[in-house]
């Protein structure tokens, strides 16, 4: 992992939420690798592809692991759990990414939505600020562009939310440059841009694009010229470390995204897939992709991996889950 280790000293103690979901369970073992000491937390409620046991394989050569990493089962929205974890260990930093994502689920379920992103996160600032950790970088999101007809996202410019989980995400921001201010937190927050990568849970109702048309029939919704910045998970770890490196005292929210469009008919392309063709969705956003250039002047990040090695090296994490007999 780049940035962490340079700037912040050879062991830094990081609390990530939402530790065993799709990028929690691949941030975490970057970390252990890179000789910081981690505690996970999560309440276990989407958990993607056999986390634990990913986990333990990436960082089993490493035979400070079990003393390295630490696991507790807590909720963000619990603030007594939060804070039993607070007072068990201690941090330097903590990384956010527990929340409910998903759109359609935001709108089937929004009281669940707002508690756990926004509710869940307060209690995270919260506990922070009474144990008197002063570094977050928490998961927001491209969606907090929502209505934006502009192709190329800019921080600056958002657009109105389009749905419960955007606007959740708007509220972290919103939340963060408030609460961090006046408590003395530095908070980056990052908006992924359709992160896509080995552990991504491929067969629930609320599966990600790439998961899904690698492992099933991909269906698109009118002429499959709708295009996102697809950004591999390994870039958004990146990401993520250079955060926590961050050390000036203000609050920045950064676009991490590879800069690049891939349309939904070249997703199938390189997937050398056939797709079902169904009509048009309204109020689907037709482009978006980001700019990346506050987030490389400011963390020094560039996205490395092009979609299709992304692609590739997803692919084979599906075919050897597979092959282990596992069932994602
Ligand atoms: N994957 C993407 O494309 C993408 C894009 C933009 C933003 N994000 C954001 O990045 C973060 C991580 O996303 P992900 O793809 O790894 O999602 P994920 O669902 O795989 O991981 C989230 C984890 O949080 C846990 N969790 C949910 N509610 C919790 C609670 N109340 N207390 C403790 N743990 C809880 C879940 O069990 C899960 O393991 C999220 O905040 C998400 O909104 C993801």
């Amino acid at each position: 992992m780049r940035g962490l280790q340079e700037s912040v000293g050879l062991r830094v103690k990081v609390l990530v939420t939402g530790a065993m979901g799709f990028i929690g369970s691949n941030l975490v073992p970057a970390l252990v690798r890179a000789g910081h000491v981690v505690t996970g937390i999560d309440n276990l409620v989407n958990v993607s592809v056999e986390p634990f046991e990913r986990i333990r394989r990436a960082i089993a050569d490493d035979p400070q692991w079990a003393d390295n990493f630490y696991f507790a089962k807590a909720d963000i929205r619990n603030e007594f759990e939060l804070k039993q974890v607070f007072a068990n260990h201690e941090f330097d930093a903590v990384v956010n990414l527990a929340a409910l994502g998903s759109v359609p689920r935001s709108f089937q379920t929004p009281q669940k939505t707002v508690e756990t992103n926004e509710f869940g996160f307060a209690n995270v600032l919260k506990v922070m600020s009474e144990f008197k950790v002063g570094r977050l970088v928490y998961a927001s999101s491209s969606s907090v562009y929502g209505d934006s007809q502009k192709h190329v996202k800019i921080e600056g410019e958002e657009g109105r939310a389009l749905n419960p989980y955007a606007l959740s995400k708007q509220m972290n921001e919103a939340f963060a440059g408030i609460y961090g201010r006046a408590k003395q937190i530095n908070c980056v927050g990052l908006r992924f841009f359709n992160v896509y990568g080995p552990g991504q849970l491929p067969f629930s109702e609320f599966s990600a694009v790439i998961p899904k048309f690698i492992n099933t029939t991909p269906k698109i919704f009118g002429d499959g010229s709708t295009t996102r910045d697809f950004t591999f998970v390994s870039d958004v770890v990146d990401a993520i470390g250079l955060s926590l490196a961050f050390s000036e005292n203000e609050s920045a929210v950064l676009n991490v995204g590879t800069g690049t469009g891939t349309s939904l008919k070249q997703l199938v392309m390189h997937l050398s897939k056939t797709a079902e063709q169904l009509p048009e969705r309204l109020g689907d956003v037709r482009y978006s992709v980001a700019s990346t250039t506050l987030c490389e002047r400011t963390i020094g990040f560039k996205a490395k991996i092009e979609i299709a090695e992304g692609l590739k090296l997803t692919k084979a994490f599906y075919e050897s889950e597979l092959h282990r007999g596992k069932t994602c």
